[in-house]
């Protein structure tokens, strides 16, 4: 028994904030974004109206219907976001209720990795169902990452780069020989984990290991203290990354988790119909292109419209290419993905 993907959709929130538009907020040009990232624009969802889950189930009922189920099926969610609704309980639970399945009591477990919660999902997921737990999985990975930027221009490097929008599969049991997960890899090194991250606010109280380089400790946070005052007055409430050293990790991640993930399956690169690469920097997904040997089309990007969807990433662009009729059966699909941790993981499917 293996997984297949029964169905996939997408949501892309209508607001689209060109490049031109975060000129009027911070101290950056439509030229540096695009020469250094490839973005051209991304979405920003509703303030008040839509959130992480909304989006999440927007996308949701997309793949149900395409898997030609119902949302009563649905036997397990799994959610995949950094930017959640709450700081607890996770968008698990919350999407369940949106879809209004609260009565089945399903299991619901939520994914903090990133850009990489997407690759992790999908792992989670194929051990369910191959295991026969599982019959109907609801994967899904949304980011509304617009409301937690930092738009002075202290926050642009970071700012530019993300978007909001949510992807989901419906991951099902398939015995066709030629189809579904051939295996997935996951990798984790917590050696940087501060050069990529949104400490603040957190339990960490001012004393944790790797955080000296963002001034702590600080003995002016009281012990147990989750948000304080001065980091309010101090911006401290938004993520910080250091770009460069993010780039260098994900060009050699990037295709060492291919390759092994190839190497395990008993295939060559020749062998990849379509790479899907977390959609992190247009440069990036160039770099790992141009190792990998593979023509342009058979890499998606489609970061230039949408910007960094983190968790998201992966589904919305396999959810394009599937939708640009890109892949057909029998296709052998790669995802991978690199990120925050630093975590990173490939999966292969035929789909
Ligand atoms: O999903 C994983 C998430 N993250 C990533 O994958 C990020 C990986 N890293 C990157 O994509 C790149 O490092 C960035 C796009 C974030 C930055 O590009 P870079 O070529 O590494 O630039 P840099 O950080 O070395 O900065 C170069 C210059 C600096 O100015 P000075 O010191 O040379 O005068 C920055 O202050 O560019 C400046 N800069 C900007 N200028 C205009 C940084 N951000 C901006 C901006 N607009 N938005």
């Amino acid at each position: 028994m293996k997984t297949k993907i029964a169905g996939i959709g997408k949501y892309l929130p209508k607001r689209v904030v060109t490049n031109q538009e975060l000129t009027t907020y911070m101290d950056t040009t439509n030229e540096w974004i695009i020469e250094r990232t490839g973005i051209e624009e991304r979405r920003y969802a509703e303030k008040h109206k839509e959130t992480t889950t909304t989006m999440a189930a927007a996308a949701a009922r997309i793949a149900i219907e395409r898997a030609g189920i119902t949302p009563e099926d649905i036997d397990f969610i799994i959610f995949a976001t950094l930017s959640p609704d709450y700081y607890f309980p996770g968008c698990g639970v919350l999407l369940q209720r949106e879809l209004g399945l609260t009565k089945t009591e399903i299991g619901a477990l939520d994914i903090r990795n990133q850009c990489t919660g997407f690759v992790y999902g999908l792992s989670v997921a194929d051990q369910f169902i191959k295991t026969g737990m599982y019959k109907n999985i609801l994967l899904v990975g949304s980011e509304m990452h617009s409301m937690g930027l930092d738009f002075s221009d202290e926050g642009r490097a970071v700012t530019v780069i993300f978007g909001d929008g949510a992807g989901a599969v419906v991951l099902q049991p398939t015995t066709k020989e030629n189809q579904g997960i051939l295996n997935t890899v996951l990798h984790s090194d917590g050696t940087h984990a501060e050069e990529l991250a949104m400490i603040n606010p957190g339990s960490h109280g001012g004393y944790h290991l790797g955080t000296e380089k963002f001034g702590y400790p600080d003995p002016s946070i009281p012990g147990g203290v989750f948000v304080t005052q001065k980091m309010v007055d101090d911006n401290m409430l938004t993520p910080n990354m250091t770009g460069q050293l993010v780039f260098k990790n994900a060009v050699v991640k990037f295709p060492e988790v291919i390759k092994e993930g190839l190497a395990k399956a008993g295939l060559e690169k020749e062998a990849i119909d379509l790479l899907v690469p977390h959609q992190a920097n247009l440069r990036i997904s160039q770099f790992v292109q141009k190792v990998m040997g593979l023509p342009d089309e058979k890499v998606v990007n489609n970061i230039q419209k949408y910007g960094n969807t983190t968790a998201a990433s992966i589904p919305i662009a396999l959810c394009e290419a599937f939708e640009d009729g890109r892949i057909n059966e029998g296709d052998l699909v790669c995802l991978a993905a690199f990120g925050s941790g630093f975590t990173w993981g490939s999966v292969l499917v035929r789909w």
